[in-house]
Parts: structure tokens; C-alpha cells; sequence
């Protein structure tokens, strides 16, 4: 399997120095203010995720993901598939159903921002293919770089991040480090089936995935 993701152009090296002064610099703690609409879609997932143990898969995009998750995950009550693209949470999945699954228009940072206001914590939390942001004048878009990923991280029990870039992978871990996390693995690895469309693309060029476990 070939290891490098040709679209990837630009950024060649994990700049981990930056990402950690980054983080020291904030103290790991960066604030983030709440929009009305996010505050109206956290009120309404709100009382689900008080009943039972949940997990979020974040950014699921069409959120065929997230009832794969669903499925391997029995013990948790819960599934959020969440997406700030309304477009791509409406053309995806409307075959498939299950009770335990709730697609969510909203933010990632904001959303974990809210759970740790509300003092609820993910039993796990899968980032499948985050947008990368490539070029290496884009660093500060990458999730790991926004305000509210401190957020995610101190309320997730666990998290399975996933991308088809190393560099993404090495960075996102010297993040989770940099806020006090230790990182269980930071590797290359060969999923069974593909859990999602953009693992299916990236499975049918050849490409092997990186997998990064807190
Ligand atoms: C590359 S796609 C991956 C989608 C899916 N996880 C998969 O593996 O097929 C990234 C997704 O994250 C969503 N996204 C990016 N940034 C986001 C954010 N800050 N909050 C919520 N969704 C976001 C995008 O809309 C897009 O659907």
C-alpha cells in the first residue's frame, strides 16, 4: 500500500515544535463563545446524552460512520454524528436506521466546549478524516489548533482519531501531549472494511491510513 496521499501538497514535515507552543502559550485552555443556533442544537441531544454512556463521531459528514459505530458499539446508549454541513448530513444515510444514532448540525469545538459545561464526557470519540488543511500557511485551521480541542480532549474518554496523512497524525498527537493526554499509538494501519466514505476512497487508491489512540 503506497503511504503518502497524493493530494497532499505542501507541508512536508510535522511542525510539533509549533503545535506545542501553541498550546503551552494558552495554558491549554483556549475560550470559545457559543452561537444561538449551536446552543439550540446542544439543549436538544442534551437529555439523551444525560440518560446513558454516548459516543460522538466528529465531523461524520454523510454520518454513514456513525451507525457503523453504532453497530460496534453496543453498550453505548448513544451515537452523535455531528456535522457542520447540512448538505452533507442530508444526502447521507437515509437508508439506514437505528434508534441508538442522532445526526447533529453543529460545530465540533462548540459542541465539546458545551460538554464540558454541562459536565458530560463521551465514552469515546472518533474523528474519521478530519479536514487536513494541507498548505502549510493553514495550520491554525486544523482541529487540533482551534480553540475548544482542549475541550475535547479533557471530555472524551477515549479518542480514535483517523486521517490518510502522517503529518496530521504526528501533529494531532503532539497537540493531544502538549494538553496533558497521553497518546496510547501513532501508527499506520490497515482497517478491516472501510468504516466510512471517506476511508473507502482512500482504501480504493491504496492509500493506508494513520490511526492516532488517546
Ligand atoms: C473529510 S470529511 C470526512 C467525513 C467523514 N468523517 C468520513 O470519514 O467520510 C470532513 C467532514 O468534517 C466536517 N467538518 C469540518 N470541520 C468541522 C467542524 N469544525 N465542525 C463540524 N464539522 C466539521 C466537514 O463538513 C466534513 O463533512
Amino acid at each position: 500500500m503506497k503511504e503518502a496521499p497524493p493530494e497532499i501538497q505542501g507541508q512536508s514535515a510535522p511542525r510539533l515544535e509549533l503545535v506545542a507552543r501553541t498550546w503551552a502559550r494558552r495554558g491549554g485552555r483556549a475560550s470559545l463563545s457559543i452561537g444561538a443556533s449551536q446552543a439550540a442544537a446542544f439543549a436538544e441531544v442534551r437529555p439523551r446524552l444525560e440518560a446513558g454512556p454516548f459516543g460522538v463521531d466528529a465531523g461524520c459528514g454523510t454520518g454513514r460512520s456513525s451507525f457503523a459505530l453504532a453497530a460496534a458499539t453496543p453498550a453505548l446508549s448513544t451515537i452523535i454524528g455531528l456535522d457542520r454541513s447540512a448538505a452533507r448530513l442530508a444526502k447521507g444515510a437515509a437508508e439506514l436506521t437505528d434508534a441508538r444514532v442522532r445526526l447533529l448540525r453543529a460545530r465540533i469545538e462548540e459542541f465539546f466546549v458545551q460538554l464540558e459545561a454541562a459536565g458530560l464526557q463521551s465514552t469515546q470519540t472518533w474523528l474519521l478524516y478530519p479536514n487536513p488543511y494541507p498548505k502549510p500557511g493553514r495550520i491554525s485551521a486544523r482541529l487540533y489548533m482551534r480553540p475548544g480541542f482542549d475541550a475535547l480532549v479533557r471530555s472524551s474518554r477515549s479518542i480514535e482519531m483517523r486521517t490518510n496523512w502522517e503529518v496530521y497524525a504526528r501533529e494531532f498527537a503532539q497537540a493531544i501531549s502538549s494538553l496533558g493526554r497521553e497518546v496510547e499509538a501513532v501508527e499506520p494501519f490497515d482497517p478491516p472494511a472501510p468504516i466510512s466514505d471517506f476511508e473507502r476512497k482512500y482504501l480504493a487508491r491504496g492509500q493506508r491510513p494513520w490511526r492516532v489512540l488517546v
